[in-house]
């Protein structure tokens, strides 16, 4: 089972999902929680490149292909052992960012990204994607009261871009209906995590 969790800047799907995976492993299930960009060695550095607030210079497919990149590599190295293993993967963040991000936000087209990440994942597709849904300026003002997170290249970009990457997962939501569940992610701390742990419990009793 891969699971994937999706979501504006400042969702709270991080925090959200903690509460779900101590319950899951009470129950018994193994699970893997992971990260993108990053989740091994060589994506961390990719992910170091990629948001390092200096980099202004990066051209927007440069981007698209590091992001494709250091998935590619935390497919191969942590995503695919662990699913072979039998383990459930929770993963921040994963495709669907790139459709949202670079597809639709930066303007390279939803299905140009898509084509690059048909590469990169040999058409690996999560199982169930939570989609946080949440205003972006709701989740960047959560940003900015949270002095734990760091402010990253991207979170940098203006209210529009946040807007556009919030509209596209909603339709990548209504394309891919039989893997997505959204969640809205502005109602109360339990309550997010209550649905979150009932979309995966769904899910894994299907
Ligand atoms: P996060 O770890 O705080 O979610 O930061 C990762 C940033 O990278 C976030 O701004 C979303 C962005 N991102 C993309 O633009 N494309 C991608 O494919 C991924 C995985 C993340």
């Amino acid at each position: 089972m891969f699971i994937t969790l999706e979501g504006p800047e400042g969702s709270g799907k991080t925090t959200a999902v903690e509460t779900a995976v101590n319950k899951l492993k009470e129950m018994g299930y193994e699970i893997v929680r992971t990260r993108e960009p990053g989740g091994t060695p060589i994506s961390e550095q990719i992910r170091n490149v990629i948001l390092d607030k200096e980099n202004t210079a990066m051209d927007p497919r440069t981007e698209a292909l590091l992001y494709a990149a250091s998935r590619r590599q935390h497919l191969v190295e942590k995503v695919w052992p662990a699913i072979k293993e039998g383990k459930i993967v929770i993963c921040d963040r994963y495709l669907d960012s790139s459709l949202a991000y670079q597809g639709g936000a930066r303007g390279l087209g939803v299905d140009n990204i898509l084509n690059i990440n048909l590469f990169a994942t040999e058409n690996t597709w999560p199982d169930l994607t939570l989609l946080f849904d949440i205003d972006p300026r709701l989740g960047l003002e959560r940003i900015a009261k949270n002095s734990a997170r760091e402010v990253n290249r991207l979170d940098l970009e203006k209210i529009d871009f946040h807007n556009k990457v919030r509209q596209t997962f909603l339709d990548l939501a209504a394309r891919y209906p039989e893997r997505f569940v959204i969640i809205d992610a502005s109602q109360d701390r339990d309550k997010v995590a209550e649905d979150t742990l009932k979309a995966i419990l769904d899910r894994l009793c299907k």
